[in-house]
């Protein structure tokens, strides 16, 4: 027997199919209460898609740990051998909108969330370990030369070389984007990265400086320009259907999950400025260490509820982990939460994706639209423990726990808006581009052409005189490729 269908009131529905009119061929009653609630509702059914990266696929795992960490961090997932914490990650398109094509030349977000017993952890990386910038203050410039053109309406080449040519920072990054990983076959077969340096801290109060790896059990694979332009138009949801349909066979992805580790005292000294986005650290200084292992190994059940209100920032950090100088993760920290306050609301932490799976949320943050919704993994939400709104208070409420202070950071320094020209730019871009053999070389000279040519004389002249630091046979292929186009 079918449950009874009802309204929101939780009232019995009579007849869901037929308007209440005045008469068999209307006009429609306006005390048609029900047709009102359905309508209503069916309006508000979207929310804003996220301002960058609204394409995505999202899945639940676990993560295992397989080297205990105590000795650098007191964060509790990475501390005891066989450790197993719940994660969802979430992958994405960067550039395109909710309805875009999966299979298009962008970076891929590789957003991780660890529900671990002191808090939600989360990782929100791509599948490269750089970016375009070193500084958050660019970046909403640069989303707007990679989404579409306010007058035309279209994406535009000669937006999107004219901001890369005057901002030669993303020269590696450009030359990850446009090589033969530009495109991962699926978001099984790619790697992802935390990129940014983030920060370690144990019970002694030493702190480390810590970049994460995720690197795929499936093996990379890739698709050429000519099978991704075939895929857009044949199956534009891909790589949803390819990791949908892997979990539900149980085929379940994973990745070995890695660490590098500096000291603090060689952040001074390294030849690089290991807070600087646009830069590797080459693994023969800092080895990769392995740390365990992450499944994904559940489909959500309801894509709107769990994936698309799943609200991932860098700023949900845990104790034994903390952020770095690094400017363009400071930035994060602020536009993260602030986006998610905007899209989903106030009080998008009570969802059951973004509560704390396996630690109780306890605040004195009260009301907001759509308080009280609760944890369904604590059975109530955080601002109903009692009627106390205030701490310190003498009525048992939640109190404060010294001993997950923060050990102190170094920063000292003049306030400025400081030139950053001065880093190099060319050296790692050049270094990638001589890694890559001649076929590899020969199709980044293509890819780049194809758009580049788009682009104006000036701009192209700019944009080869980077290419030309990097390694003159960068911008000689390039010329050639562009003359043939
Ligand atoms: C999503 C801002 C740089 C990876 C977002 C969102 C915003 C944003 C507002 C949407 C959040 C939401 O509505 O839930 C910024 C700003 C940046 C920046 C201001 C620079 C200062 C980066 C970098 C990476 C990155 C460097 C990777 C290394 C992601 C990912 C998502 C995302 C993976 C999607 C998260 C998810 O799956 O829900 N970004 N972003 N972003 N960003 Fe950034």
């Amino acid at each position: 027997m079918n449950q009874r269908l009802t309204s929101q009131n939780g009232a019995p529905i009579a007849d869901d199919q037929n308007s209440l009119t005045a008469g068999a061929r209307g006009g429609v009653m306006l005390q048609d209460w029900q047709l009102i609630e359905k309508l209503a509702h069916f309006n508000r059914e979207r929310i804003p898609e996220r301002v960058v990266h609204a394409k995505g696929s999202g899945a639940y795992g676990t993560f295992t740990l397989t080297r205990d960490l105590s000795e650098f961090t007191l964060a509790d997932h990475f501390r005891g051998v066989g450790k197993q914490t719940e994660v969802f990650l979430r992958f994405s398109t960067v550039g395109g909108e909710s309805g875009s094509a999966d299979a298009e030349r962008d970076p891929r977000g590789f957003a991780v969330r660890f529900y671990t017993a002191n808090g939600n952890h989360d990782v929100v990386g791509n599948n490269t370990p750089v970016f375009f910038l070193r500084d958050g203050i660019k970046f909403p410039d640069f989303i707007h030369t990679q989404k579409r053109n306010p007058k035309t309406n279209m994406k535009d080449p000669e937006a999107m070389w004219d901001f890369w040519s005057l901002n030669p920072e993303a020269l590696h990054q450009v030359t990850i984007l446009m090589s033969d990983r530009g495109i991962p076959a699926s978001y099984r077969h790619m790697n992802g990265y935390g990129s940014h340096t983030f920060s370690f801290w144990n019970e002694q109060g030493e702190r480390f400086w810590v970049k994460f790896h995720f690197k795929t059990q499936q093996g990379i694979k890739n698709l050429s320009n000519q099978q991704a332009d075939k895929l857009k138009g044949i199956d534009p949801d891909h790589a949803q259907r390819d990791l949908y349909g892997a979990i539900e066979d149980g085929e379940f992805p994973k990745w070995s999950v890695n660490v590098q580790i500096m000291p603090e005292a060689d952040a001074e000294k390294y030849h690089l400025n290991p807070f600087d986005l646009t830069k590797v650290w080459p693994h023969k200084d800092y080895p990769l260490q392995e740390i365990g292992v992450l499944e994904l190994n559940r489909n959500p059940e309801n894509y709107f509820n769990e994936v698309e209100q799943a609200a991932l920032a860098p700023s949900n950090l845990v104790p034994g982990i903390g952020a770095s100088p690094d400017k363009m993760l400071q930035a994060r920290l602020f536009a993260y939460a602030d986006a998610q306050r905007y899209r989903i609301g106030a009080n998008y932490n009570q969802l059951p994706v973004n509560c704390p799976h396996a630690s109780q949320a306890n605040h004195y943050q009260r009301g907001g639209a759509m308080a009280g919704t609760g944890c369904p993994f604590h059975g109530r939400s955080p601002d109903s423990a009692g009627s106390v709104n205030y701490g310190p208070n003498s009525q048992n409420g939640p109190a404060q726990q010294a001993q997950y202070a923060e050990p102190p950071m170094d920063i000292a320094g003049a306030m400025a808006r400081y030139d950053k020209t001065v880093e190099d730019d060319y050296q790692q871009a050049g270094d990638l581009f001589r890694l890559m053999n001649a076929e590899q070389q020969q199709a980044l000279f293509d890819t780049i052409a194809a758009t580049l040519e788009q682009a104006s004389e000036a701009v192209q002249a700019r944009m080869l005189s980077h290419f030309e630091q990097a390694d003159p046979a960068y911008a000689e292929g390039i010329r050639a490729a562009i003359a043939a186009a």
